[in-house]
């Protein structure tokens, strides 16, 4: 399963990046707006330490504008994806840019019959948000594991990116599932490596290596 970071943090970004956890970043309005930037000029900045794809989500509500708007998106980088919401509209924007041989990730996905859609028009990535529908007592997990089972039964290439990850579970579970990416906070990605019997052990090994006087250097 590929990370993506889903993030505008540059320090974030840059830690992951380093450590070859982050095969790409995905962006919406709100985490550009927490950045406190320009969208274009931050997410040129994103593009040119990550060579994996850097979704930018349009603003418009409308097909042609949003067309527009992911043009301009498009030129900033060859590996961005424009992002566009899960409506008509942004489904014929879907179409229109991928014909254009730019990269899509449809957001807002939250049901079966809505991914089925974004895989009829192209997209590169569906983004169904788990945590989304956690909040609301559905089970986020069930939706990505009915996305794989259809895109599996007819052959469809868009990736599974799970979206509004929350916590670590989230993670192994969509790996389990076999989402294609899971876009996640760096705080969830850096979690996966704690373990409570870690620490534990670490304590023991450490008591000991002071009672022998243990040393390597
Ligand atoms: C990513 O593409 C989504 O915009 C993001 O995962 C949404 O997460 P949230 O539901 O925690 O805001």
């Amino acid at each position: 399963m590929k990370f993506f970071v889903d993030t505008a943090e540059i320090d974030q970004i840059k830690e992951l990046n380093d450590l070859g956890m982050v095969d790409g970043v995905t962006t919406n309005p709100t985490l550009i707006a927490k950045s406190g930037r320009d969208i274009i000029e931050v997410t040129k900045e994103i593009c040119s330490i990550v060579s994996g794809p850097v979704s930018a989500e349009v603003t418009a509500l409308k097909a042609d504008e949003m067309i527009a708007e992911g043009r301009k998106l498009a030129k900033i980088a060859p590996n961005i994806a424009v992002k566009v919401p899960l409506t008509w509209d942004g489904l014929k924007a879907c179409k229109t840019l991928t014909d254009e041989g730019t990269m899509v990730n449809v957001t807002l996905c939250f049901s079966a019959n809505q991914a089925l859609l974004a895989a009829k028009a192209g997209a590169t990535f569906i983004s169904p948000f788990i945590g989304r529908l956690d909040d609301i007592n559905l089970d986020g997990l069930d939706l990505i594991a009915d996305i794989r089972q259809i895109y599996d039964n007819y052959g469809f290439e868009t990736q599974i990116l799970a979206a509004s990850i929350r916590s670590v579970n989230h993670m192994s579970e969509c790996a389990k599932i076999g989402a294609d990416v899971a876009t996640a906070p760096a705080s969830v990605i850096k979690s996966m490596a704690n373990h409570v019997l870690t620490d534990k052990g670490l304590q023991g090994f450490l008591a000991d290596i002071q009672k022998a006087g243990i040393k390597i250097l």
